[in-house]
C-alpha cells in the first residue's frame, strides 16, 4: 500500500522528487514499476565495470547493446574519452578554484563522470551529483560505496535547475559545472551558468549533431540562434554555434566566458568554459562573435563580422551561404591545454587531441579536409604535416586542428592552397 501511495506520488510528481536517503530504494522501485522493472532489488539487471580507476554499477545491457538503453538507467561506455578528457580538464582546472572545490554533475546518470571525479580528481573536495532518475542515482550511491568516496558525494533526484538552484550546504554556487544532457543543452544553459562561482567552470555537452551540423537548420537557428553548415567542417561550425550560445546567453546574465578547451569527439561537442562576473566583459562579447560564409559550388569559405545574406563568392560570383552567427574567437587557452595534457600520462587517444589543440592556429574558425583539396588536385591525398609544411614555406599561418585528424587550418585562401600544393 505504501509503495503503492509512493509509486502514485511519483508518478503525478513525476521528476520533481527530492532524493532522500531513506526512501531512495522505494522512490527507485516505483520509477521502475513503470516501466515493469523487476522487483524487489532494483540494482538486479546491473553489473560492476572499471572506467579508468573508478568502479561503475551499470545496466549489462549498456555494455552490450548498440545504442545504450535508457531504462532502467543511461550509461554510455563509448562516452568514454569524453570523460577521459573531463577529468584532465578538472585536474587542470582545479587550482584555479579559490574557496569553493565542488562539482556539481546535473545529468549525472549512473554517476560515470562524477564518481570518476571523486575518485581520480583529489582537488575536488565534494561532489554533487544529481539525476531525475532514481533507479541511476541508486546505482551513483551504491558506487560511491565501491569505490570509498561516499563521504564527498551527495546524491539528490531532482529536475536539473531546481538541483543547480539549491546550490550546496554553504554556497549558492559551485566551482565546476557540468551539463551532459541527452540532445540539447539550450534549455538549461541559464541555470547552469548562474550555478557557477565567480571564475568558476562550466562544461558542456551537445549531441544535438544533426541540428548543429545543418540537418533542421530551422531547429539550429531557434535553438543556437545561428545557423549551421552541412559541410566538411560542419562540426566545428557546430562546437562555435554551441560556444556562441553560452557566450549570448552569459553576457545577458552580467557575465562572461572564457572557452579554455573544447573538443568534438564523435557525436559530442563538449565547451569547456571560464564564467567571470563581469558586466565590462560581457559588453564585449560581439568582438568574438560572427558569420562563416561558405561557398557550396567551389568551397571557398571565410569568416565575417557582419552577416550579409547576399554576398557572393570571390572565386566564382555564386551565392554563398551564412554560417552563424557564431562564436569566431578562440576554442581553447594553450596554457590550460598543457596543462591537461601534462596530466595525461599513457592516454595516448587523449594525448592525440590535445595535442593538436595545442598546435591550432585559434584566428580561423573553420578547417579544410586533405581529400577536399587533393580531388579539386586530382592526386591522392599529401599528408596534413607535409601540407603543413608547405603553406608555412609560403608564408602563409598553418596548423593541425583537433577537430579533424584528416584536416588542417590555414589564412590562405582555397585558390592559394591548391597553388601551394600543386
Ligand atoms: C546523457 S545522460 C547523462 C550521462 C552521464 N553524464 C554519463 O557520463 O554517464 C542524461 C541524463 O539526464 C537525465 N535527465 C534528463 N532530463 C533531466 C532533467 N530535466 N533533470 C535531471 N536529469 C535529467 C537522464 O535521466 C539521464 O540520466
Ligand atoms: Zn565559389
Amino acid at each position: 500500500m505504501v509503495l503503492l501511495l509512493v509509486a502514485c506520488i511519483i508518478d503525478h510528481i513525476d521528476i520533481e522528487v527530492i532524493w532522500r536517503p531513506t526512501n531512495s530504494h522505494d522512490s527507485a522501485c516505483a520509477y521502475n514499476n513503470k516501466y515493469r522493472m523487476k522487483q524487489p532489488s532494483c540494482m538486479d539487471g546491473f553489473v560492476e565495470t572499471v572506467e579508468c580507476k573508478t568502479r561503475l554499477l551499470v545496466p549489462a545491457l549498456s555494455l552490450t547493446e548498440r545504442v545504450p538503453p535508457k531504462v532502467p538507467a543511461f550509461f554510455n561506455p563509448a562516452a568514454k574519452q569524453s570523460r577521459d578528457l573531463s577529468i584532465l580538464a578538472y585536474r587542470a582546472f582545479a587550482p584555479r578554484l579559490k574557496k569553493e572545490k565542488t562539482l556539481a554533475d546535473g545529468f549525472t546518470g549512473i554517476g560515470a563522470r562524477a564518481l570518476r571525479v571523486a575518485v581520480e580528481v583529489p582537488e575536488i573536495e565534494q561532489v554533487f551529483a544529481n539525476d531525475a532518475n532514481p533507479t541511476a542515482i541508486e546505482a551513483a550511491r551504491k558506487s560511491a560505496e565501491l569505490n570509498g568516496v561516499s563521504g564527498k558525494c551527495r546524491f539528490s533526484v531532482n529536475e536539473v535547475c531546481k538541483f543547480l538552484m539549491k546550490g550546496n550546504d554553504s554556497e549558492e554556487r559551485f566551482g565546476i559545472v557540468d551539463l551532459d544532457p541527452f540532445g540539447t543543452p539550450a534549455r538549461h544553459v541559464d541555470c547552469v551558468l548562474r550555478a557557477a562561482l565567480d571564475d568558476g567552470l562550466v562544461s558542456i555537452t551537445a549531441t544535438d549533431t544533426a541540428v548543429l551540423c545543418g540537418v533542421y537548420p530551422e531547429v539550429c537557428l531557434r535553438r543556437y540562434y545561428g545557423r549551421p553548415l552541412n559541410n566538411s567542417y560542419g562540426n566545428e561550425t557546430a562546437l562555435r554555434l554551441l560556444t556562441s550560445l553560452i557566450a549570448l546567453t552569459a553576457s545577458r546574465l552580467e557575465l562572461a566566458i572564457k572557452p579554455v578547451f573544447s573538443h568534438a569527439t564523435m557525436h559530442y561537442l563538449r565547451v569547456y568554459a571560464q564564467v567571470s562576473v563581469s558586466s565590462s566583459e560581457a559588453n564585449d562579447v560581439y568582438a568574438s562573435i560572427g558569420h562563416v560564409m561558405h561557398c557550396f559550388n567551389c568551397g571557398h569559405r571565410l569568416a565575417t563580422a557582419e552577416y550579409d545574406g547576399n554576398a557572393r563568392c570571390e572565386l566564382c560570383q555564386k551565392k554563398l551561404r551564412v554560417g552563424g552567427q557564431l562564436w569566431t574567437g578562440p576554442l581553447h587557452e594553450k596554457g590550460f591545454v598543457a596543462k591537461m595534457k601534462e596530466q595525461a600520462g599513457k592516454d595516448e587517444k587523449s594525448k592525440k587531441v590535445l595535442d593538436a589543440a595545442l598546435d591550432e592556429i585559434d584566428d580561423v574558425p573553420y578547417y579544410f579536409k586533405a581529400d577536399e583539396i587533393s580531388s579539386k588536385l586530382r592526386t591522392n591525398p599529401h599528408s596534413i604535416p607535409k601540407i603543413i609544411e608547405k603553406l608555412r614555406a609560403a608564408g602563409y599561418k598553418a596548423s593541425k586542428t583537433s577537430l579533424n585528424f584528416g584536416a588542417f587550418k590555414t589564412d590562405a585562401r582555397l585558390d592559394r592552397i591548391i597553388d601551394v600544393l600543386r
